[in-house]
């Protein structure tokens, strides 16, 4: 396979980085003024701005050619058409079928998938329904009053994500609650919570083998048994998997099981029975419109020319940054209190995705690939680590997310919010020279000593790149074009460095080391040979939990 470094494109890219490194956005912006409106896209609510970036037309161009000459149209078609892009694992990639709300025929190995995605839709908003009207009763003939989702990775980011963001549109009766961590605090927590008899538990896994959530699940199980019976089980559990034989060995009724396939990927799954907890708590309408809006990211994606195509550009512009600059890293800053899960739902997308080392035919990648994605709050941000993005010594691209529709009706706070935002992504860009710092210290009347002295210090070198993502308002609907941009750019990215973005193997080694490690800590075989400090590990653990006669808190 050839390397991306090898296309024209790349190195025409490496000479307008020797040509530009040293220019300032500033004076970008006084050369050019008109930027601010050429570098600017909107697809359906969501508006981006993406003129404070170190790019200009021929840059542009390039990495626009680069995409094409990494052959980044053919792989959408692809994707699109339902052909088994995810070649390790012999899968199409079709999480777009899940929200083809033009219901178009897909198919994959010959068979229309259109027909099983709209009926499992059609199952889950009957059973959302139920549930949120009270028609849908526990054991004690009560209404339910709290879903809990016991779901790891991409069977909880989305749906914890969407619900906490979307949250203005929940049902009242309706408490959401998410477990992923089998760290047990995390369940007990919640089961002090909530009451049996009006508590619904989702078992999120697409496997259904992931020990974490089987464990939870197990373990809620019980719970669920000191008060319920074997035969209530059925009100209050149900299972999303691609898994039916597991589902119906764990115990529950296929009959309450909603199906996925395996061409969905586990990050890209909210659209998928997945997001059944955000159909319960926002309504089957709300999920229809979360999937219209991705729909229309979608149609956008596939149908626009890559020079106005906005998830393609996004990505080509990371690359800019990430394999020209050096910048390994990207921040999520949402100014948007109910977007704060955001960061972390954007970091299993992409890091998963495109945190590869190899190209599609096994040979090492000659460049870096997906950057180390982290976030906050923005404003939180500002308070805590955006020092070391303004006069730190890294260039970390930035993502501004807010809305422009006021998030609450108290009066000042939106405006604070955006002027926030918006300041913060021009000090990014223009900085403070040495001479503007001098100014106004001499303006404050500081002694000349002190100014020297401060100068350097309150000097901010600016030319730190930032996208300004603006929602016309936090709806479903925009919600969902915004997370299907993100999943276009991470894909534009993992074609243009020929990796594969849908497979996950390195969370794998991790996975079985612990199988060995737990039977050695639960005593369950003799201590297996492990380097020295492995080894020191376990027998700590060992010496705090087990008792002299060897025996240990085994996994009952
Ligand atoms: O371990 C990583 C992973 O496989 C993710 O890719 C996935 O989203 C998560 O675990 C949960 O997997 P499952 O839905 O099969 O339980």
């Amino acid at each position: 396979m050839s390397h991306p470094t090898n296309l024209p494109a790349w190195q025409a890219l490496q000479k307008n980085f020797e040509q530009t490194r040293n220019e300032h956005m500033r004076e970008m912006f006084e050369k050019d003024p008109a930027r601010a409106e050429r570098y600017w896209l909107e697809v359906g609510g969501v508006h981006v701005d993406f003129s404070k970036n170190r790019i200009n037309d021929t840059i542009l161009a390039n990495l626009v050619d680069l995409a094409k000459q990494s052959g980044l149209q053919e792989r959408m078609q692809q994707m699109f058409n339902g052909e088994k892009i995810n070649q390790t694992e012999n899968r199409a990639v079709l999480h777009v079928a899940l929200r083809n709300r033009s219901n178009r025929p897909i198919k994959v190995d010959g068979q229309d998938v259109m027909p099983e995605v709209n009926s499992v839709l059609k199952r889950m908003g009957e059973f959302a329904h139920a549930v949120r009207s009270g028609e849908w009763l526990g054991y004690t003939n009560q209404v339910i009053t709290d879903v809990v989702n016991i779901g790891i990775g991409g069977s909880d980011l989305g749906p914890y994500m969407m619900c906490t963001a979307l949250e203005d549109f929940g049902h009242p009766r309706l408490n959401m609650h998410f477990v992923s961590n089998v760290d047990g605090a995390q369940l007990r927590d919640t089961l002090e919570k909530v009451h049996p008899e009006t508590t619904l538990f989702i078992i999120a896994s697409k496997t259904f083998t992931t020990q974490e959530t089987l464990t939870n699940a197990q373990t809620a199980r019980k719970w669920f048994l000191k008060e319920g019976s074997e035969k209530d089980i059925a009100k209050h559990f149900v299972a999303v998997s691609t898994n039916k034989k597991a589902v119906a060995e764990f115990g529950i009724d296929t009959d309450h099981m909603f199906e996925f396939w395996d061409w969905v990927g586990g990050r890209y799954s909210l659209w998928s029975a997945i997001g059944l907890p955000i159909m319960l708590y926002l309504s089957e309408e709300n999920f229809i419109e979360m999937l219209e809006g991705a729909h229309e990211m979608d149609n956008h994606f596939i149908n626009t020319p890559l020079e106005k195509n906005l998830p393609a550009l996004l990505g080509l512009v990371g690359i800019w940054y990430i394999n020209f600059y050096g910048g390994g890293s990207q921040v999520i800053a949402p100014y948007d209190q109910h977007l704060h899960r955001l960061p972390r739902f954007i970091q299993q997308l992409d890091m998963e995705s495109n945190g590869k080392q190899v190209q599609m035919d096994g040979t090492p990648v000659q460049t870096e690939t997906g950057p180390i994605i982290w976030g906050e709050t923005g404003i939180n941000g500002q308070h805590a680590f955006f020092q070391l993005l303004h006069q730190g010594t890294h260039v970390t691209p930035i993502d501004l997310i807010a809305s422009l529709e006021k998030r609450s009706n108290l009066p000042g706070h939106h405006e604070i919010l955006l002027s926030n935002v918006f300041a913060q992504a021009e000090a990014f860009m223009r900085g403070k020279t040495p001479e503007e710092a001098r100014a106004e210290l001499q303006a404050q009347g500081v002694s000349a000593d002190r100014i020297d002295a401060l100068v350097s210090h309150k000097t901010f070198s600016g030319n730190r790149p930032t996208n300004m993502i603006l929602l016309d308002r936090l709806n479903p609907r925009n919600l969902g074009s915004l997370i299907a941009m993100y999943e276009h750019k991470v894909f534009t990215q993992g074609v243009v460095w020929g990796i594969n973005s849908f497979d996950q193997w390195g969370v794998e080694l991790g996975k079985q080391l612990a199988k060995t490690i737990l039977a050695e800590l639960t005593n369950t075989i003799d201590p297996q040979k492990h380097d020295t400090s492995t080894s020191r590990l376990i027998r700590l653990y060992r010496q705090v939990n087990c008792a002299e006669d060897g025996t240990c808190d085994l996994l009952k």
